[in-house]
């Protein structure tokens, strides 16, 4: 499946952003989807990408933290060095990754551009004027047609999970995000894009990181910090629906409309990922796996886990089965006539990720047998990345004021 380039570059939803009575201003957000196929059957294929990112991505961010703090991030143990390397052995030519992306300008005069707003990452990239590889059809940023654009004369380069990297030079630039604009923000050009950043494969032209400046592999200020450093963002806390519908970036606050109840923060246990305990997962209620250190990533589509936790939850589930042979290592079936609800407790409030949310396909064509959202991966020491599986069923407020991370039920 490709999307025409058309329909990504006149995507008015995109351009929505207006200032509400909390003085944030929200951006819409567009969902790429591609985990299930038509007929409701699994993508497999698509799956075991998804998964061999999200470690690659989350080994990327502990490389930067240790440059940047000359400390090993705590989350990172050796056992990645001995891992039985599965996921080695999948051809990356395209991460058919779920993602959320949505429109920002950059330059002057401001250019638009569409990008993947991810919380597990802290850099924004988009294509430079000399991409070589991978950034056709994609929008390219040009510094030499932007009078506020400044050479950093520093190189960067991300590796991806395929072994490729994304590459290029930082500048710094005026960037506007909803409305708020900060200045002299670093960014990439770049000069090569791996191919998972292909238009096939990522609809986006390129991708802002929102986490904490310790996993910057430009080791500068993110966009969001600059936002707050710079006074432009009402509040220093930004709040995301990921749900079908209404999907929405709110930034300087959160968007009152789109949760009721309170909001349970769980604080930062330390700050690089926006890093938090989940106190507990449990079955239909039924408490399965203590304590958790977990990572909430708007860019990765799955919840995963470490391989000891996430048998240990399935192992709750009558019917379930390791689906190594069927899907790919790590991942896990449960009866699709049976889906339970799982829920994460943080802050002491219990948020559930609803059968529809869980569930990533049937394994073939009228199987009994349903692919869970949550998969282990035996690349990561014991920590949980807490992605889109359930992001989807919250509002999730970043509170880099506080140093929180908020969930709520979405209204
Ligand atoms: C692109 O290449 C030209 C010619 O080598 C060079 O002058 C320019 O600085 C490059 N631009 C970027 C953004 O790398
Ligand atoms: C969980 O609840 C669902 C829906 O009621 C049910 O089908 C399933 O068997 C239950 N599973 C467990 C492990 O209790």
């Amino acid at each position: 499946m490709r999307l025409p380039l058309g329909s990504l570059l006149a995507l008015p939803l995109l351009a929505s952003a207006s200032p509400t009575p909390e003085s944030g201003t929200r951006i819409a957000l567009q969902k790429r989807a591609r985990i299930m196929n038509a007929d409701g059957t699994v993508n497999a294929d698509a799956l075991r990408k998804q998964l061999a990112y999200a470690t690659a991505k989350t080994r990327r961010g502990f490389v930067a933290y240790e440059k940047n703090t000359g400390a090993k991030h705590p989350l990172d143990s050796a056992k990645g060095t001995t891992a039985r390397r599965d996921t080695g052995s999948v051809p990356l030519a395209d991460y058919s990754r779920e993602l959320w992306y949505g429109q920002i300008a950059v330059g002057t005069p401001p250019q638009t551009y569409t990008v993947d707003f991810d919380t597990g990452s802290s850099d924004l990239f988009l294509p430079g004027p000399n991409c070589s590889a991978n950034c056709a059809g994609h929008k390219v940023y040009d510094p030499a047609r932007s009078t506020t654009a400044a050479d950093a004369h520093r190189g960067f380069s991300l590796m991806y999970g395929d072994g490729s990297s994304v590459t290029g030079e930082q500048y710094s630039d005026t960037v506007s995000v909803a409305g708020l604009t900060a200045t002299n923000q670093r960014l990439g050009a770049a000069k090569t894009y791996s191919a998972g950043f292909s238009t096939d494969a990522f609809p986006a032209d390129g991708l802002l990181g929102l986490a904490y400046a310790h996993i910057s592999s430009y080791a500068a200020p993110p966009v969001f910090a600059s936002l707050v450093a710079q006074r432009a963002a009402a509040q220093p806390r930004f709040a995301f629906k990921l749900a079908a519908d209404g999907a929405e970036l709110f930034l300087g606050g959160a968007d009152a409309r789109l949760y009721t109840g309170a909001v349970a923060y769980a604080p930062v246990t330390h700050q690089g990922y926006w890093q938090v305990d989940v106190q507990s997962a449990a079955v239909n209620g039924t408490r399965a796996v203590g304590r958790l250190d977990a990572i909430v990533d708007t860019g990765t589509t799955l919840v995963v886990g470490d391989e000891v936790a996430v048998r240990a939850l399935y192992a709750k589930i009558p019917g379930a089965r390791d689906a190594t042979l069927s899907v790919g290592m790590g991942f896990f079936t449960v009866p699709c006539d049976a889906i339970p609800t799982v829920g994460l407790t943080f802050a002491g409030t219990t948020f559930d990720i609803s059968p529809a949310a869980f569930n990533l396909g049937r394994v073939s064509p009228g199987a009994p047998d349903c692919v869970g959202g949550i998969v282990a991966a035996n690349q990561l020491s014991e920590f949980w990345i807490v992605g889109d599986v359930f992001l989807q069923n919250v509002y999730t407020v970043f509170d880099m004021g506080s140093n929180r991370v908020g969930f709520a039920h979405l209204s």
